[in-house]
C-alpha cells in the first residue's frame, strides 16, 4: 500500500511511517512543520533506509496536496494526524482549532475523491469521552459534542463527519482511532516526542525534569478517588500506536469504524514517575499542586474490540515506555533542534 501521511512529520506520524515501512508499505508526507521538524523524515529514512517523500505545505492548500498526490499515484490510503492538539489553547483559539482541525479533516476528505483514494484512518482520541460514566472505557461509551473544550469536539465532529461520508459513498473505508495517552519513543532513541515550550502532557514533563531542564514534576492533585489519591490513565507506547494503524489499514472494509487503542491498564502519576525513576537511575523531585482544571480522575480504556477485529494489541509496558522515553530525551536533550 502507498500512504499518505498528513501531520506525519508529528510525534505519532512519524513512528507510523516506521511502522508502515517496516510491515513493507511506502510512505509520503505532507506536513507545514508548524509542530514539528523536517528531521524526524530525516531521522524516519535513517531508521528504515527508506525514502520519504515530503511536502512542506498546509494540507488545507487543496490544489498542493492534490498535485503531491498525482505525482505518487497510485495513493492507497490517507491517514489524517494533522490538527493542532493544545487543549488550553483550544479553548483561549477556539475558531482557529474548528479551521485548522475541520478544514484539514474536509480537505483530505474531498482530495480522496478527486484522486480516487478510498481508506481514511483517522487520529481520534480518548478525550470524546469527557468525563467516564463507567471504566473501563468501550467504544459504545457515552461520547458527547458537550465536551469541555474546542479541541475535543474537533475529534468529535471529524468523527461524525468520516460516518457520514461513508455512508454517502459505499466504497469509503473509514476509521477513527481513539488514542488513549501515547507515550514513549523508537527505541532507537532516533525520533521521539518532542513538544515546543514547557510540555503539558505528564511523561515529557518527567522527561525534562529527568534530564535537569525543568526543577521538578507537579503533581495536579492527590486527592482524586483512586488507588493512590493521583489521577489514572491508560498510557500507550507510541511503537504499539503505531502499529495499531498498520492493522486498521490492512484490516479496513468500506463503511466507517471506530476503535480504543489503549492497553486497558490504568496507572497513576505516581506510578508513571516510579517507572521514570527506575528507567533514569534517580529520584525525581516532585510537589503536590492542586487540581488541574477539566481533568477526569480515572480514564484508561477497555481495547478488547482492536483485539478481535484487528488483531492488535499493545505489548508495552509502561516500564518500557519510560526506558525508550529517557533513551530519547537523554540522547537529544533538545529534541531535533539539537541537530
Ligand atoms: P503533533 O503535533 O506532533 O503532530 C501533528 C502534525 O501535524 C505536526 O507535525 C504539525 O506540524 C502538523 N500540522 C498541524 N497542522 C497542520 C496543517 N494545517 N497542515 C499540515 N500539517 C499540519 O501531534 P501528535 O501527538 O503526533 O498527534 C497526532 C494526532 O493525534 C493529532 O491530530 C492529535 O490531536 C491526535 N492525538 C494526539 C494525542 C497525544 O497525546 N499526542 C492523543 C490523542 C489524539
Ligand atoms: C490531556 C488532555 C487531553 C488530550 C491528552 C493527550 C487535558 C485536560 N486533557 O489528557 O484532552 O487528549 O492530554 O494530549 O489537558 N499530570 C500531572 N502533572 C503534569 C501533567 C499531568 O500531575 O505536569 C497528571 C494529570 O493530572 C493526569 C495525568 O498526569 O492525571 C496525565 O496528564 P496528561 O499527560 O496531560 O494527559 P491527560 O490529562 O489524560
Amino acid at each position: 500500500m502507498r500512504v499518505l501521511l498528513a501531520g506525519g512529520a508529528g510525534y505519532i506520524g512519524a513512528h507510523t511511517a516506521v511502522a508502515l515501512i517496516e510491515a513493507g508499505h511506502d510512505v509520503l508526507v505532507v506536513d507545514d512543520l508548524s509542530n514539528s521538524s523536517a528531521q524526524a523524515i530525516a531521522r524516519v529514512e535513517q531508521i528504515t533506509g527508506a525514502d520519504v517523500p515530503l511536502l512542506i505545505a498546509d494540507v488545507r492548500d487543496e490544489e498542493a496536496v492534490a498535485a503531491f498526490v498525482r505525482t505518487h499515484a497510485p495513493v492507497d490510503a490517507v491517514i489524517n494526524f494533522a490538527g493542532l492538539k493544545a487543549v488550553g489553547e483550544s479553548v483561549a483559539e477556539p475558531v482557529r482549532y474548528y479551521d485548522v482541525n475541520l478544514g484539514a479533516a474536509i480537505v483530505l476528505l474531498k482530495v480522496m475523491k478527486t484522486e480516487g483514494i478510498r481508506t481514511i484512518v483517522f487520529s481520534s482520541s480518548a478525550t470524546v469521552y469527557g468525563d467516564p460514566e463507567h471504566l473501563p472505557l468501550s467504544e459504545e461509551s457515552r461520547t458527547g459534542i458537550d465536551l469541555a473544550n474546542p479541541y475535543g469536539k474537533t475529534k468529535r465532529i471529524i468523527e461524525e463527519i468520516l460516518r457520514d461520508a461513508a455512508t454517502a459513498d459505499a466504497q469509503l473505508q473509514a476509521v477513527s482511532l481513539r488514542y488513549f495517552n501515547p507515550v514513549g519513543a523508537h527505541e532507537s532513541g532516533l525520533i521521539g516526542e518532542d513538544p515546543t515550550g514547557t510540555p503539558n502532557n505528564l511523561m515529557p514533563y518527567v522527561a525534562r525534569v529527568a534530564v535537569g531542564s525543568l526543577d521538578r514534576v507537579g503533581i495536579f492533585g492527590d486527592d482524586y478517588d483512586t488507588p493512590d489519591g493521583t489521577g489514572q490513565r491508560d498510557y500507550i507506547h507510541v511503537v504499539d500506536l503505531a502499529a495499531g494503524h498498520v492493522a486498521a489499514l490492512e484490516h479496513a472494509g468500506p463503511g466507517y469504524d471506530v476503535f480504543n487503542l489503549g492497553t486497558g491498564v490504568p496507572v497513576s502519576v505516581l506510578e508513571l514517575i516510579a517507572a521514570f525513576e527506575r528507567a533514569a537511575g534517580r529520584e525525581l523531585p516532585r510537589q503536590i499542586l492542586p487540581r488541574r482544571a477539566g481533568d477526569v480522575a480515572a480514564s484508561y480504556c477497555d481495547p478488547s474490540k482492536a483485539q478481535r477485529d484487528l488483531g492488535w494489541t499493545a505489548a508495552r509496558t509502561i516500564d518500557d515506555a519510560a526506558r525508550d522515553s529517557w533513551n530519547w530525551q537523554s540522547r537529544n536533550p533538545n529534541g531535533y533542534a539539537g541537530d
